[in-house]
């Protein structure tokens, strides 16, 4: 996720309010920044890595010419954050300058091909190739407009996309466009706005026009214009007036980051799905040929990483062993060598205890792999081969969508694995990716449909004193993490144990209406959890179960339930499991009365160990 921002202003000069905008754009990236202008001609260009106040402080941000612009913060997915590779991106005349948030999915073909037509590449990014794409339209055909330029161009895109466009040969204009990643126009008194979210341009005008998918807009000092990318057809549309406040806005109208986050995950799960396949490849074979693979991780990314040996076991039949980052060296030290591989998993790739496990692994010549949200991150550094799970910032203490990212990208690994090692037949294989695909509107269809009953659960059991999470199989891991997310966000003391562990112990707790939630996806082990159900049922439990939509059986059972879309692979369930966890922690946080975003005693990211 990153930002992009774009003005033309009928007075004063662009540079410092595309610099103002950035800022309130900067929770949506801020690894790098950069703007362009236009000024008699020419291109004006300032970017470097770094956060937008150390890059102004060097650069000077506001000191460009120029009454039209465009800017950019950053999340890097592809290409290091680098001042190479921040934004805006330049073709080879430095006639045409692009900033863009999304993953333009074919850029490497694409990047081939005009790198065999003679273009220039400087960067990693996907980015690049937009700008070298137009220029080369304009090339083939100089008759078009810059704006036909753009909008044949942007038809050979696969993938997400919201852009902004500024050229000298069209110096009075911004073309911009969307797929699938947002992007906003504000109309003011001084001027016409392109971005990605409303808080850019809020305090300067409330207008706000919100451009649809497919759409393709010319920005000019008379105004604006909005066509259809697929036949240049005009669409009228008038400004809506944006009632928040610019703090609400950075929220997009929702109360907490939590929440937003939590209804993100379609479109990060998607997100998700757009990997680079040369890095999922390599870290595959790197698996493949491991001797020893430990997953190491803290707190939900180790839940992650439990749910993660279930799919490498099941799917490729590679043994693998989670292993909390802060036991590791007291488990493993001695142990770990030159034929282990440590696949770290971290959203943060700044957790201390992960980096700690990874260091001493690394002193014994094991083998590091790293998963994590964030390029540039020390364990992008430390690893041999990283993947970055590309969910955009996570600003809620609590880890939602960079959750089921990681489970996302864990089974695209372990798919991977499996074909490689002919485990899964063709047919198989085509089932899990096409359900894996239709994930993202499974979680869509899970927070519209749930949510308010997810809502009035948290209300009836609000004082409730303790909680038991209690899964079998893969649902192990997504009990643990919903125990975790209604500990660390409601401050509820929770309890959660593999299913088969509750009559060796734990069930001695149960009394009247304690509360017991049970993950119950119809798999392998749905028989034996339903007996679970009944000893718990049988000592007065409260029965609360995430179910599949056509399990009568155990909707009987349940005191109450949150219901999921049937037919989920169980090696996925994790994933739309995890959601209905997610927000009962959140709304159980509200009943309470505490702040989900901020949760007392924790930090994002546990940089001490
Ligand atoms: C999860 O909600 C917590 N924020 C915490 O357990 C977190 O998952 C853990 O600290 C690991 O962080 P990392 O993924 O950034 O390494």
């Amino acid at each position: 996720m990153c930002g992009i921002f774009g003005c033309i202003l009928k007075d004063g000069t662009a540079a410092p309010l595309i610099h103002a905008s950035l800022k309130r754009l900067e929770y949506r990236g801020y690894d790098s920044v950069g703007i362009a202008t236009i000024n008699n001609g020419e291109i004006y260009v300032k970017k470097d890595q770094g956060k937008i106040d150390d890059v102004h402080r060097i650069l000077n941000l506001d000191d460009l010419p120029g009454n039209i612009g465009i800017g950019h913060t950053r999340w890097a997915t592809h290409g290091a954050p680098l001042k190479v590779n921040a934004h805006p991106h330049t073709d080879c005349t430095g006639q045409i300058a692009v900033v863009h948030n999304g993953i333009i999915e074919n850029y490497s073909e694409l990047k081939l091909e005009l790198e065999n037509s003679g273009h220039k590449f400087v960067s990693k990014t996907d980015t690049e190739v937009i700008a070298h794409l137009i220029e080369e339209t304009a090339t083939k055909d100089p008759s078009l407009s810059f704006t036909d330029a753009v909008l044949t161009a942007i038809k050979g895109l696969d993938g997400s996309y919201a852009i902004a466009v500024i050229s000298t040969r069209e110096p009075d204009k911004i073309i911009c466009a969307r797929n699938e990643s947002p992007l906003v126009l504000g109309v003011g008194e001084n001027g016409v706005y392109c971005a990605s979210d409303t808080p850019a341009f809020l305090p300067i005008t409330n207008k706000a026009i919100f451009v649809n998918d497919g759409e393709l807009v010319i920005l000019s000092p008379t105004g604006y214009e909005i066509r259809k990318v697929c036949d240049s057809s005009s669409v009228a549309r008038e400004p809506k007036i944006i009632d928040w406040t610019p703090e609400m806005a950075v929220k997009q109208g929702y109360p907490y980051f939590m929440i937003k986050e939590i209804h993100e995950q379609p479109l990060t799960l998607r997100n998700t799905l757009r990997l680079q396949e040369h890095y999922l490849d390599l870290i595959s074979t790197f698996l493949d040929r491991a001797n020893e693979v430990f997953l190491v991780a803290c707190g939900t990314s180790y839940h992650a990483c439990l749910a993660a040996s279930y799919m490498f076991s099941k799917l490729a039949f590679l043994p693998t062993y989670p292993v909390y980052a802060s036991e590791f060296v007291e488990q493993h030290g001695k142990s770990v060598n030159i034929d282990s591989t440590i696949l770290a998993v971290s959203q943060s790739g700044e957790t201390a205890d992960t980096l700690a496990a990874v260091t001493c692994a690394q002193q014994r010549a094991a083998t590091i792999l790293g998963l994590t949200n964030v390029i540039g991150s020390t364990l992008t550094r430390v690893s041999r081969v990283y993947i970055g799970q590309q969910s955009g910032p996570e600003i809620g203490v609590a880890a939602t969508k960079t959750f089921t990212s990681q489970l996302s990208v864990l089974a695209q690994l372990a798919l991977r694995l499996s074909k490689k090692r002919g485990k899964i037949s063709q047919d198989e294989m085509d089932y899990l990716e096409e359900k894996l695909e239709h994930l993202p509107d499974v979680v869509d269809t899970i927070v519209k449909t749930q949510e308010e009953k997810v809502k009035q659960i948290a209300k009836k059991y609000k004082d409730a004193k303790i909680f038991f999470f209690l899964g079998r199989g893969i649902s192990t891991a997504t009990a643990y993490e919903g125990r975790l997310k209604l500990m660390e966000i409601a401050y509820v003391p929770s309890i959660a144990f593999p299913a088969g562990e509750s009559k060796h112990g734990p069930i001695s707790l149960i009394e009247q209406g304690f509360p017991v939630v049970f993950i119950c996806p119809k798999d392998g082990a749905h028989r034996t959890l339903i007996s679970n159900i009944m000893e718990m049922k049988a000592r007065g439990a409260s029965i609360l179960a995430i179910v599949e939509e056509d399990d009568e059986e155990v909707k009987k059972l349940a005191d109450d339930y949150v219901e999921v879309p049937k037919g989920i692979p169980e090696v996925l369930s994790p994933i739309p499991f995890a959601v209905p966890l997610q927000l009962l922690a959140y709304y159980m946080a509200l009943e309470r009365g505490h702040n989900p975003d901020t949760p007392r005693n924790l930090a994002k990211s546990v940089t001490v160990k």
